[in-house]
C-alpha cells in the first residue's frame, strides 16, 4: 500500500525518480499517445472541492495508461447529499477501485481517510493542509524549464497562508538546496510551523513584502491565487484581493532565463498580458502535470513505465518508503 498524502514522505532519490518515470511517461505519449501499463485497472476520483486541473488530468492521467475511472466531482449528488460519511464513501470506492485520488476540504481528513484505507489513496488537496501531487508536478516542471532543480531561488508570491500547493513545494525544495523567497502581505505569511520544519530541513527562507525587492534574483516566480473560499468574512477577502498582480511591467526587471509558474486557476494576480512572454510556463505547466500524474497512478499501483521498458531502477525503493508513515 502506498498513499501519496504529504511531501514529508519523499526522500530526494524518491523525488529524482518519480522525475524518470514522468519523464518517460512524456516521451511514450509524445510517441504513441498512451500504452496499457494500467490496463484493467480502475481509479475512483472522488472531489469535494471544486477542480478542473487536478481531476482532468488524473483523468486523462489514468486514461492514456489504459485505465478507467470512476468520476465523482458533484458530491452533492452522490450520497454524501444523505448524509453518507468521508470513510463510508471511501469504503465503497475502494471496492471498486484500484486507487483513489481524493480532495477534501478539511485539512487532515485525506490522511484520516488513508488510514483506513486497503487501497492506494493519493491526496488531491485537504484543505489548506497539502498538494503533493501538484508539488511533484512544479518541482517537474522546474527542471524541465530550467534544466536543474540545484541552487534555484523560488519566489513564491500571494497567499502562502492558505494555499497548500506553497507548503507541499516548499518542503520539496529543501530537498534540493534550493533558497525561496516568501512575498506576502503580514497577513498571509508561509504558517511559522512550516517554517520552523523546512529550515530544520536546511532550506533557506526568506520574507517580504514587496516583489520587487526580489524579483530581478528570482529563478522561479510562483504566483498563487488568494484563496477566497478559506477567508472567514468576504470582507476580509475583499481587503487581501488583487495585492499583488503580476504585468509585462513586473517582469522587465527579471532575468531572461526565469520561468513564472502559477498552479492555475488565476484569478487577477497574472494578466492575460503576461501569456504571450515566452517566460510564463503556467500553461505547459499543466501538461508536465499530466506526466506525473501518470508516474504516480503507475508507482501506486506497483507498476513502472521503466521497469516495463526493461529499466530495473525502480519500485524496490518505491515498496520500502512510500506507505511506510501512511
Ligand atoms: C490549486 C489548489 O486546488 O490548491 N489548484 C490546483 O490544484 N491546480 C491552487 C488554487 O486553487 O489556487
Amino acid at each position: 500500500m502506498k498513499h501519496i498524502l504529504s511531501t514529508k514522505q519523499f526522500k530526494r532519490s524518491d523525488v529524482e525518480q518519480l522525475m524518470r518515470e514522468a519523464e518517460a511517461m512524456r516521451k511514450m505519449v509524445l510517441t504513441q499517445g498512451g500504452n496499457d501499463l494500467l490496463k484493467g485497472k480502475l481509479v475512483a476520483l472522488l472531489f469535494y472541492e471544486p477542480s478542473t486541473r487536478t481531476f482532468a488530468s488524473f483523468s486523462a492521467a489514468a486514461q492514456r495508461l489504459g485505465a478507467g475511472t470512476i468520476p465523482i466531482q458533484g458530491v452533492e449528488y452522490s450520497s454524501v447529499a444523505k448524509g453518507e460519511t468521508l470513510q463510508d464513501t471511501v469504503r465503497s470506492l475502494e471496492s471498486y477501485a484500484d486507487a483513489i485520488v481524493l480532495r477534501h476540504p478539511v485539512k487532515g481528513s485525506v490522511a484520516e481517510a488513508a488510514a483506513k484505507s486497503s487501497k492506494p489513496i493519493l491526496n488531491a488537496g485537504d484543505g489548506v493542509g497539502e498538494h503533493p501531487t501538484q508539488a511533484l508536478l512544479d518541482l517537474f516542471t522546474i527542471k524541465e524549464e530550467l534544466g536543474k532543480l540545484e541552487g534555484l531561488t523560488i519566489t513564491m508570491v500571494g497567499d502562502l497562508r492558505n494555499g497548500r500547493t506553497v507548503h507541499s513545494l516548499a518542503r520539496l525544495l529543501a530537498l534540493f538546496g534550493a533558497t525561496v523567497n516568501y512575498v506576502s502581505p503580514k497577513t498571509l505569511r508561509m504558517p511559522s510551523d512550516l517554517v520552523k520544519d523546512f529550515a530544520a530541513l536546511g532550506l533557506k527562507q526568506h520574507e517580504y513584502e514587496k516583489l520587487d525587492d526580489v524579483i530581478a534574483d528570482t529563478d522561479v516566480l510562483y504566483v498563487t491565487r488568494i484563496q477566497k473560499e478559506r477567508f472567514a468574512t468576504p470582507a476580509e477577502y475583499q481587503a487581501h484581493k488583487g495585492i499583488y498582480v503580476i504585468t509585462p511591467d513586473t517582469l522587465k526587471s527579471a532575468k531572461k532565463g526565469m520561468v513564472v509558474m502559477h498552479p492555475l486557476p488565476r484569478v487577477d494576480e497574472i494578466t492575460e498580458t503576461v501569456d504571450t512572454d515566452p517566460r510564463a510556463a503556467y500553461f505547459r505547466q499543466m501538461e508536465y502535470g499530466m506526466y506525473m500524474r501518470m508516474a504516480l497512478l503507475a508507482l501506486v499501483t506497483g507498476k513502472s513505465i521503466l521497469s516495463s521498458a526493461g529499466d530495473g531502477r525502480t519500485i524496490k525503493i518505491w515498496t520500502k518508503t512510500l506507505g511506510a508513515k501512511s
